[in-house]
């Protein structure tokens, strides 16, 4: 067999080439040469181990077919044939690369079932979780070659939340080993050859509105494109937890499905001040079972209002029950949120924005413990809806439940607040503002 001449890996792509573990996700900015270092890889790998099955995976055919198609073929040549129909390349020692897409749900039954050795997201951040899961369970045999998922990825995107998760933040589930899990950083400065021979490429990156910038050009994960909550901050908006003054009034809002039961308790100073402080999320609970969680959790509690959505007052088909009946006979007694989504939202987006402390500080009016993890990462994760920017995308579902939760206490909560406003006794403003100063002074809350 000819020689031939691959390239040259910068220092990244080397790291990527040698990674061993069982995931491992390249990624960051645009036009670091990831995939590149996916299509030398998957030669290697079919070279290495003879007779062992790869799969390339892009979102879209197109995309595959500019990205990995073309490119392979032309580095392949007489190495290995190509078959157009079944989009696959075998190689002499027995080896294939299929080249494969994954724009629906529907695409991925091509790939179930199917045994892999070694699996190439190419572009994971425009994927689902359930592809990334659904090809788990693809990655086996009994060859006895070794079992890998590797994936490339840039901030933004659909799947933004879960690679972050999984390869970012490093927030494992159970069952999940942090071991299997790697992530290597590129960088547009690691691909020499890209700054080369194409300086273009790299002005008109850094001539992208900053946020993009940041995630594109600097890989940062905290930012990206079509991002719904860019003013969200982990610094700004959250806190560590304090003991909740006794004349603080607290509320609850709830989602419910059986897929999830995502509730939010949350405090009030009277003020205009805002505090998350508990929130549960957990799969799988029937009526009853969500209902007993709820009241455990709120360890007899005096709450004010209990927010749920209103489809929960509809009657069920096949008993004549309500789940707000069905919720009311577990003691979670819930009046009906105003669940407009837009409005919503804004009213979130409220809550976000600084405003005057009565001490003369900029705050936001919302601040989350930082123990409640989920709201913190699912809320910066939610991404505008392609057709209509001001709405939340419902995609991906999972990470909607605690997000429509605090959505429906800003709307109901503010909607009540416009029926009942009084103005504020100067007496009792004069006192806010000296409490808010000698909090300043003492430096936060007292914690748990
Ligand atoms: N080691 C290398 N040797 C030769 N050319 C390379 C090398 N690495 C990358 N390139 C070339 O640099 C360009 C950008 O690389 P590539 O498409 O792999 O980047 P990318 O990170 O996948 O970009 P994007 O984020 O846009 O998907 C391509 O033309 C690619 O062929
Ligand atoms: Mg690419």
């Amino acid at each position: 067999m000819k020689r031939r001449f691959l390239g040259t890996p910068n220092a990244k792509q080397r790291e990527f080439l040698k990674a061993t573990e069982r995931y491992v996700a390249y990624g960051g900015a645009r036009g670091g040469g990831k995939s590149w270092a996916v299509r030398c890889k998957a030669m290697l790998l079919a070279l290495r181990y003879r007779g062992c099955r790869i799969l390339i995976l892009r979102r879209t055919l197109g995309e595959l077919q500019e990205n990995h198609i073309r490119p392979l073929c032309e580095s392949l040549g007489d190495v290995a044939s190509y078959s157009d129909g079944k989009k696959r390349f075998t190689f002499a020692n027995g080896s294939v690369i299929l080249c494969g897409y994954c724009a629906k749900s529907r695409d991925l039954q091509r790939y179930q079932g199917q045994e892999y050795d070694f699996i190439f997201i190419d572009e994971a951040t425009q994927m689902e979780e359930y592809v990334f899961s659904a090809l788990k369970g693809c990655l086996r045999g009994t060859n006895g070659f070794p079992k890998r998922i590797y994936l490339t990825c840039n901030p933004g995107g659909v799947g933004h939340g879960w690679v972050k998760r999984l390869f970012i933040d490093r927030k494992f589930k159970e069952g999940e080993d942090p071991k299997d899990y790697r992530f290597i950083s590129a960088r547009l400065s690691d691909n020499l050859i890209l700054q080369e021979q194409d300086p273009e490429y790299v002005k008109a990156l850094e001539s992208l509105p900053s946020d993009m910038k940041r995630a594109w050009l600097d890989g940062c994960w905290d930012l990206f494109e079509g991002q719904y909550f860019e003013e969200f901050s982990r610094e700004v908006h959250s806190c560590e937890p304090f003991e909740i003054p006794q004349d603080y009034r607290r509320y609850m809002a709830f989602d419910y499905g059986l897929d999830m039961l995502a509730c939010l308790w949350i405090a009030h100073d009277g003020h205009g001040r805002f505090f998350v402080y508990r929130e549960l999320h957990r799969p799988g609970l029937i009526v009853s079972e969500a209902a007993k969680l709820m009241q455990e959790y709120t360890m007899g509690e005096h709450i004010e209002e209990i927010y749920m959505p209103p489809d929960m007052h509809s009657r069920q088909k096949d008993s004549g029950v309500t789940m707000a009946e069905l919720f009311a006979r577990g003691g979670i007694r819930g009046v009906c949120a105003d669940n407009r989504r837009v409005p919503g939202w804004l009213a979130v987006k409220e809550l976000l924005h600084p405003v005057d402390d009565g001490a003369g500080e900029m705050t936001p009016a919302l601040q989350i413990f930082k123990n409640c993890t989920t709201l913190i990462s699912h809320l910066p994760a939610l991404r505008r809806d392609d057709k209509n920017g001001s709405d939340v995308s419902l995609h991906p579902h999972e990470i909607t439940h605690i997000c429509d939760a605090l959505r429906y206490f800003a709307l109901s909560f503010k909607m009540c607040e416009k029926k009942e406003k009084t103005t504020e006794d100067p007496l009792a403003l004069a006192k806010r503002r000296a409490f808010a100063k000698a909090a300043r002074g003492t430096k936060g809350h007292r914690c748990f």
